[in-house]
């Protein structure tokens, strides 16, 4: 308890999954969290439970696609909390299709949340990080972000990115006592998996996704990962004992890109 006490936290995309579990990690831990989504019902619900518990959270609905927007979002921060020291840029979609038969349209979409959205997360926290003397950014990536993944080149395009903006931040703000890293989770029992809709694959693969079957298959440790597994790793990265890890990756997968197939288990 009490790891990132005194400290402010924005969450993008806190109403939901990985977002939320970063939300109630941080504020369990004794950081005040400004949760942000598009999703306000949810998002207000998670907010309800961090306070219910005795933490200290507040919501405000942001498109992270909208520059605007920014600008009112870290006044509030600094406006509740006084001050920002964590940035986890969270929000995210899939968008699953062949290549060659993905629409622009849904391309552009794509890049426009997960990477267009993560750089207006950054740009727009640095400033007030460095009002507190400092911080730490945390950007979600995937291990889309580290080798292919057929089906999803849009989305792993944007998560690539996000790995190598994470390192070019690092550098440029090391001097400012800013930290960024990226965070690569393995398959996550979160709604983003109902979110794409069945047979998005076309004609190359039909089937219903269901991530605990598929993960069984290509885990090593043999289970779904869930959301709390990828913020206990953001709270890592937050707390004092990461101050020297910079432009780094964290890969939280169960194994998966650690190479070969999972081993059969004694019986
Ligand atoms: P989720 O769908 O449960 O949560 C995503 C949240 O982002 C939702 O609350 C949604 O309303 C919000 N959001 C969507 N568009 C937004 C926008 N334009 N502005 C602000 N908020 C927006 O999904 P999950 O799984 O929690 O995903 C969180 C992040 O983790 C994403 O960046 C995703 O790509 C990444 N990730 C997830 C994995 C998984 O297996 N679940 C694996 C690897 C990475």
């Amino acid at each position: 308890m009490g790891q990132v006490s005194g400290k402010a936290a924005i969450v993008t995309g806190g109403a939901s999954g990985i977002g939320e579990a970063c939300a109630e990690t941080l504020a369990r831990e004794g950081a005040a969290v400004l949760v942000t989504d598009v999703d306000d019902t949810l998002g207000k619900g998670v907010v309800e439970r961090i306070t219910k518990v005795g933490g200290k959270a507040r919501y405000l609905h942001l498109d992270v696609r909208d520059e605007a927007a920014w600008p009112g979002v870290i006044a509030e921060a600094e406006k509740n909390f006084g001050r920002l020291d964590i940035m986890v840029a969270n929000a995210g979609i899939g968008i699953m299709a062949p290549i060659e038969t993905m629409t622009l349209a849904d391309w552009q979409r794509q890049q426009a949340i997960n990477l267009d959205g993560v750089f207006l997360s950054i740009k727009h926290a640095i400033p007030a990080l460095r009002r507190s003397g400092g911080g730490s950014i945390v950007l979600m990536s995937s291990i889309a972000g580290l080798r292919g993944a057929p089906g999803l080149a849009a989305y792993s395009a944007t998560k690539g990115g996000v790995r190598l903006l994470a390192k070019s931040v690092a550098l440029e703000h090391a001097a400012d006592n800013i930290r960024c890293n990226s965070v690569h989770p393995g398959i996550i029992a979160t709604p983003i998996w109902g979110k794409i809709p069945t047979g998005a694959m076309g004609n190359m693969r039909n089937a219903p996704i269901d991530p605990v079957e598929r993960s069984a298959a290509i885990t090593p440790l043999v289970r779904v990962g869930e959301a709390q597994d990828i913020a206990n790793g953001v709270l890592f990265l937050c707390t004092e004992t990461a101050n020297y890890m910079t432009g780094q990756e964290l890969v939280i997968d169960g194994g998966i890109t650690a190479g070969g197939r999972p081993q059969p288990r004694p019986q």
